[in-house]
């Protein structure tokens, strides 16, 4: 078979196992499905380019294919240097005739090289996972601009920055925060990265959780999914916050709630989720135990400051896969999983397709949106509407064959009243 498309990717011979792997997450992703049948019918994206910028896996292949088969052309780059799976971008290629530019590893020059590719393409909407895309148009690539209608935005990362761009009024075009879609952060920030986080940090270690003091930075709808899976896992949990509601509902939903540079002194595993950065530095590795574990789950590889370690240690070594020992001056071992990088997608395979299917059933459902009413958006940060929203939940209830009450007539009148009392 003679491969037509431009594509940077590791080894197209890979496509036969990626094709299996696209094919088993979308078992798994129901939603999806329904709307690729239907998307494959109703041609909804027709004559739209769409440009993503996305953690390139199995679940996102099954979304760039329900919008190639909306009639969209879709192209692809990486999101995170380390998160491709390298098998899926060649059967992506192979299979579905999508230009992919990501290879796992690349590097940093590399990885803009690759935004830039899809960039070329001239896109009427971008996808972005993080906000790389959107700010490299912003910033060197303003000739784009005049083709895009809107974007969508899938991660909190990527919505802080958008907002923070609106709010300086630099922002171009409007994005629509799919992040913040209920049937999104509630299940994929909350489920996703609590299962795939304590998933990459087992791949990569292969340590035993239980009895462990696991401390977690920040009590976002990540770092509330990630302390409840490591509680299951029999852990100590202890959770570090900056916001005094949070601090409180973590101290409420049982978990020992302190200041890092005292859980530092006795934590065994800690895992930031904040967003921000240089959260753990160089007064918390002066006091941390030998031996203990740090990984990452935000979005950007800033959250350790691997400068701060870096300079307070005299020999670095990799252990095994994902795993650097860095060894301090004074002889303690402290050991930094996938380079900082977000732990899930560079030691394991990332958020569950289960709960990918709807944060992907946002995206292409907003798609669908853009193409219809986008012209009318002005240049902000939209919810995604909420009946996509509300769809989503109902088509996910209605692939698990759950089914729910109604209100009577007499509760939805009840609801809307205020003179009904005591
Ligand atoms: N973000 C987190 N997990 C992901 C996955 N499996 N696919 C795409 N993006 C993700």
């Amino acid at each position: 078979m003679v491969i037509l498309l431009d594509y940077d990717i590791r080894d197209i011979q890979l496509a036969g196992e990626g094709k299996l792997r696209i094919e088993w997450a979308e078992m798994q992703m129901p939603v999806v499905k329904l709307i690729k049948e239907r998307f494959e019918k109703e041609k909804p994206l027709e004559g739209v380019r769409i440009a993503a910028c996305l953690h390139v896996t199995s679940e996102t292949a099954n979304l760039l294919d329900a919008l190639k088969k909306g009639g969209a052309s879709v192209v692809v780059c990486a999101s995170n240097p380390l998160s491709t799976q390298d098998d899926v971008a060649a059967s992506l290629v192979k299979d579905f005739e999508i230009p992919v530019y990501a290879i796992k590893g690349e590097d940093n020059q590399t990885y803009y090289e690759h935004i830039n590719a899809v960039l070329d393409t001239m896109p009427h909407i971008t996808m972005d996972d993080g906000g790389d895309l959107v700010s490299t148009i912003h910033s060197k690539r303003k000739d784009v601009l005049e083709n895009i209608i809107a974007g969508t935005e899938e991660t909190t990362t990527g919505v802080i920055r958008f907002r923070s761009m609106e709010n300086q009024g630099v922002l171009k075009y409007p994005i629509i925060a799919v992040n913040d879609a209920k049937t999104k952060h509630f299940f994929d920030n909350r489920y996703g990265t609590g299962q795939s986080t304590i998933d990459g940090i087992l791949r990569a270690t292969n340590i035993l959780l239980a009895g462990k003091n696991f401390v977690v930075c920040g009590y976002g709808w990540c770092g509330r999914g990630l302390s409840m899976r490591a509680r299951g896992m029999g852990a100590n949990v202890i959770v570090v916050e900056v916001d005094p509601l949070k601090a409180l509902e973590a101290v409420m939903d049982g978990y020992r709630v302190m200041p890092l540079l005292e859980a530092a002194k006795i934590g065994d595993i800690f895992v930031t989720v904040t967003g921000d950065t240089s959260v753990i530095r160089r007064e918390h590795f002066e006091v941390m135990k030998n031996g203990a574990i740090l990984a990452n789950s935000g979005h950007f590889n800033v959250e350790i400051s691997i400068s701060d370690l870096e300079e307070l240690s005299n020999r670095k070594r990799r252990i095994r896969n994902n795993v650097d020992e860095y060894t301090l001056k004074d002889g303690r071992r402290i050991f930094l999983l996938g380079e900082g990088r977000l732990i899930n997608l560079a030691a394991a395979e990332g958020h569950p397709a289960a709960v990918m299917d709807m944060s992907f059933a946002n995206q292409a459902l907003c798609a669908e949106y853009i193409k219809k009413e986008g012209k009318r958006l002005e240049s902000r940060v939209y919810s995604v509407p909420e009946e996509i929203d509300k769809k989503v939940a109902k088509m996910k209830l209605e692939s698990m064959g759950i089914k729910i009450d109604k209100l009577t007539p007499e509760q939805e009148k009840y609801l809307k009243s205020w003179e009904l009392g005591t």
